[in-house]
Parts: structure tokens; C-alpha cells; sequence
């Protein structure tokens, strides 16, 4: 007997033999995988190889060897530690979630590895589908491609030729965009850029001052002043991430965007690192900016990157493309992420994400009480959150980082004066390694307070 058609773009994973193959290679894979580990000397070597190669070593002694387990991901010598910086952002389900993991060995075993712009497959139409989802209703169209900075470069493609022959961009001071070359200039970072020939097209204004919120609007009122008719667009990073968890609330954000479409500036956010960690899938709805945003980009959670902007930013034919949108599994595993925060109740003001950031509150706070000293301000919102230790000098930052390491915990830096340890935490994160990740927390921030005779 024939078989009912099915929809050639649902999921193949709904055919129960596809689901039990999947299910069986993913525990095949998981159960060898697991019995093979590198020997302390070996895990060196590996490590000291991949640093000679790369011209300088890694800055953690860190080499996967997969089969991690949500918020913990087992090295390649068999140790494990609690990851609480997902890869910068990626790992948004933590590792070695069986779900994610049978969609891509599904993805991967069909017709080819990557997909490009000229011929499409059902998982790049699954991908874009998804993301217009939520963009709201004036964000209609999107371009996807492989990373952040790609996506980023294909924004300030779009806003330049729209607003030609406006050729500046405005960003905030802090800011990070990406490592092309003129994203290296917007970046506010001068270690990014040094060497670099820079073109002077790039302004920046103050991010949020709570004791002076005016400051950005005089500053960016001075450059609209100064350079009228050549500001293309301003570049919004609605959380700071590599600059330090900056926030701000949505009034800020509101009172410039609208100074920036008063004056035909385009209003670009940078959603790479915030995308599905605040609540929304995009911070601008967490902020309900939606009426105001022209250009958004996102990535790392996605698994690949895009582009999305409204019908009147859509860029002429030729303007952007690239070979590659993505890879069919990153293509595959991004949407299926999408489809898991909508149906297992991650979004919203009450959603899981948003509980996370609650519950990560809590364990600071009481952390807080047993360690006034050690534990400074808290930024950031939902599942990206940071706070300054001690002093927030970056020795403090850096011994710290190293001593959690050293201890089982995988944390992050981020800004400088204060410098903060980030954490980008898994959405699934649990309780029980929340608990264990504040642990070794405290044995690492003592310490540091006994290296360097800190009172905590
Ligand atoms: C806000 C922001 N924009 C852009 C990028 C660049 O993304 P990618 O490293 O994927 O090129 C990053 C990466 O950290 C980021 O945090």
C-alpha cells in the first residue's frame, strides 16, 4: 500500500523509523564517545599542538570531547565541568541535548552540508519562517548567512545604500559589532582595531548614565548637528555583551531611537549575543521597540546568523548575498531552537528564560549576604547576566575566571573598569547546577580573596 504524502517541509524527525535511527546513532555515538578519553600528557599535548598552530594558546586549557550533559560538558580527558558561558552564547540548550542532537544527525544525512542563496532547502525556509515569527509586524524580510559579523556586515551594506549618500554610523561607546574590518572601526575597542586603516566613518555616543541620561541624546544631537545628512544609521547593542552587560531601560532607548528616525537615521539592532537570552527572541520586543527598529541581526543561538528589515530598507538586487546561508544542521538545529522556546514555555514576562534570571538573582544575592565584598553590582537580564568581583580591576576578573576553572566552573569576562565575569547561561539551566555552579563559585572567589589578602 502507497504511503500518505507528507508535507515536504515538516519535520523529518516525525517519521518514527527516521526518530528510532536518529535516537540509536545519538546513543551509539554518546556511549563510544564516552568510553574514550585522552590521558592527562595527551590532553597537554593536544592542547599545546592547537596553541602552536594558532600562534598563541588558548586562553582556558579547554578541549571538548562531547558528550556533555546540559549545563556540563565533559573535556576530552574525561573531567567535567559546569559550563555556565555556553561557547559565548551558543549552547543555548547546554550540551548534548538529545533532542537538538537527533535533529542534526537527521539534517546531516541528507542531501548536502551547507546551503547557499541559489537553491535553498526546506531548512532554510523552516529558518526564515521561524525568525519572521517574531520580528514583528514591520521587520518582513531576512537574508541568512554563517556568523554574526557577516550578518552585521550585510546591515551596514543595507542601511548605507539606503541612506546614500550618508556614509557615518553612530554606535554606543563600549560597543561590540564583530571582527570584519569595518566592524573592527564601529567596535569601540581600540585592541580590536589596532593597526588597522580606519575610514573616520564611525561616531559613538555614551550608552545609558543613570545619573545623566541626557548625555547620549546632547551627544548624538551634537553629531547630527556636526554632520548633517551624512548619518546613515545608529547601531543599537540593547544589552552590551563584550562591553560589559550594560543595560538601560526602554524609555532610553525610545527617546533616541525616535531622535534617530526624526532625522532619517536607521535604527539597527544588534541582537547577536541578546538574541533569545532576554525573554523575547529579540531584546527589542523584551523592550517593545518594535514600532521603532529598521535593521535587526542575530546569531550564535542561532546556530547561524541573519539579517531582517523592514520592506523600505529592502536592499537593491547584487547588494548582498554570499555562497553560504548556513550549514544544513545549524540550519536544521536553529530552527528546532525556535520551535522549542515557543512550545516549551520559555518566552514571555513569566517564561523560563525570564524565571532563570530571577533564579540567578536569588543565588547571587545570597551569595551576596555571605560575601559582601566579593560579589559587586549584578547586570544583564535573563539568561545573560553578570556582576563585578571584588574591585572589578581585571586581575580580579581574570584570577577569578581562572581560579572557577581551576574548580569545575566555566565563567567569562566582560568589560573593563569595572571589569564583570558574563555568564550566558543555558535556558534549561537546572537548579541542581545552578546550586553546584554557585558552589564552586564561592571555593573560587575565596580563593582569590586569600591570594591576594582580600577581605570577601
Ligand atoms: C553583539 C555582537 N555582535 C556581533 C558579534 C559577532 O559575531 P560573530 O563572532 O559570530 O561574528 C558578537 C560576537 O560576540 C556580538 O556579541
Amino acid at each position: 500500500m502507497a504511503r500518505p504524502k507528507q508535507p515536504p517541509l515538516g519535520s523529518l524527525l516525525d517519521a518514527p523509523a527516521v526518530r528510532e535511527a536518529a535516537q540509536a546513532l545519538v546513543a551509539a555515538v554518546r556511549a563510544e564517545a564516552g568510553e574514550r578519553e585522552l590521558s592527562a600528557k595527551g590532553y597537554e599535548r593536544a592542547l599545546r599542538e592547537i596553541g602552536r598552530m594558532r600562534g598563541r594558546p588558548l586562553p582556558l586549557a579547554l578541549l571538548s570531547g562531547g558528550t556533555g550533559r546540559g549545563a556540563r560538558v565533559r573535556l576530552a580527558d574525561g573531567r567535567t565541568l559546569l559550563d555556565f558561558v555556553s561557547g559565548i552564547g551558543t549552547y543555548l540548550f547546554g550540551h548534548g541535548d538529545d533532542d537538538l542532537l537527533e535533529t542534526a544527525v537527521v539534517a546531516a544525512a541528507g542531501d548536502a552540508v551547507y546551503q547557499g542563496h541559489l537553491m535553498p532547502g526546506a531548512e532554510y525556509h523552516g529558518m526564515l519562517k521561524a525568525l519572521l515569527r517574531h520580528t514583528g509586524p514591520r521587520i518582513q524580510h531576512g537574508w541568512l548567512s554563517v556568523s554574526g559579523a557577516m550578518a552585521n556586515e550585510n546591515a551596514l551594506k543595507i542601511v548605507l545604500q539606503k541612506n546614500a549618500p550618508a556614509d557615518m554610523i553612530v554606535s554606543f561607546e563600549r560597543g561590540f559589532s564583530g571582527r570584519t574590518l569595518a566592524l573592527a572601526e564601529i567596535t569601540d575597542k581600540a585592541a580590536f582595531r589596532e593597526g588597522l586603516p580606519l575610514s573616520g566613518r564611525a561616531l559613538y555616543v555614551p550608552f545609558y548614565d543613570p545619573d545623566n541620561p541626557h548625555r547620549t541624546l546632547a551627544a548624538l544631537d551634537a553629531h547630527l548637528e556636526r554632520y548633517k545628512g551624512r548619518i546613515a544609521a545608529m547601531l543599537f547593542e540593547l544589552i552590551q555583551g563584550e562591553g560589559g552587560f550594560h543595560t538601560a531601560p526602554p524609555e532610553f532607548f525610545r527617546s533616541v531611537m525616535e531622535r534617530c528616525r526624526a532625522a532619517g537615521v536607521a535604527v539597527w539592532v544588534d541582537e547577536v549575543q541578546t538574541f533569545a537570552r532576554t525573554g523575547e527572541l529579540f531584546a527589542y520586543r523584551t523592550l517593545g521597540l518594535e514600532d521603532l527598529v529598521d535593521v535587526v541581526t542575530c546569531g550564535k543561538a542561532l546556530q547561524g546568523s541573519a539579517v531582517l528589515f523592514t520592506r523600505g530598507y529592502n536592499p537593491k538586487p547584487g547588494l548582498i548575498a554570499g555562497t553560504y546561508a548556513g550549514s544544513t544542521v545549524g540550519l536544521a538545529v536553529g530552527t528546532r531552537i525556535i520551535e522549542r522556546l515557543e512550545s516549551e514555555g520559555y518566552l514571555g514576562h513569566e517564561g523560563r528564560v525570564a524565571l532563570l534570571g530571577t533564579r540567578f538573582e536569588r543565588w547571587l544575592e545570597s551569595l551576596r549576604k555571605r560575601m559582601p565584598h566579593a560579589i559587586g553590582p549584578r547586570s544583564g537580564t535573563g539568561a545573560m547576566q553578570a556582576f563585578v568581583p571584588f574591585d572589578g580591576s581585571p586581575e580580579a576578573a581574570q584570577t577569578t575566571i581562572h581560579a572557577a576553572f581551576e574548580e569545575g566552573l566555566l565563567v567569562w569576562s566582560a568589560g573593563s573598569r569595572p571589569a564583570k565575569l558574563r555568564m550566558l547561561l543555558p535556558v534549561n539551566t537546572t537548579d541542581e547546577e545552578l546550586e553546584s555552579g554557585f558552589t564552586i563559585l564561592e571555593k573560587a572567589l575565596r580563593r582569590v580573596a586569600e591570594e591576594f589578602g582580600w577581605t570577601c
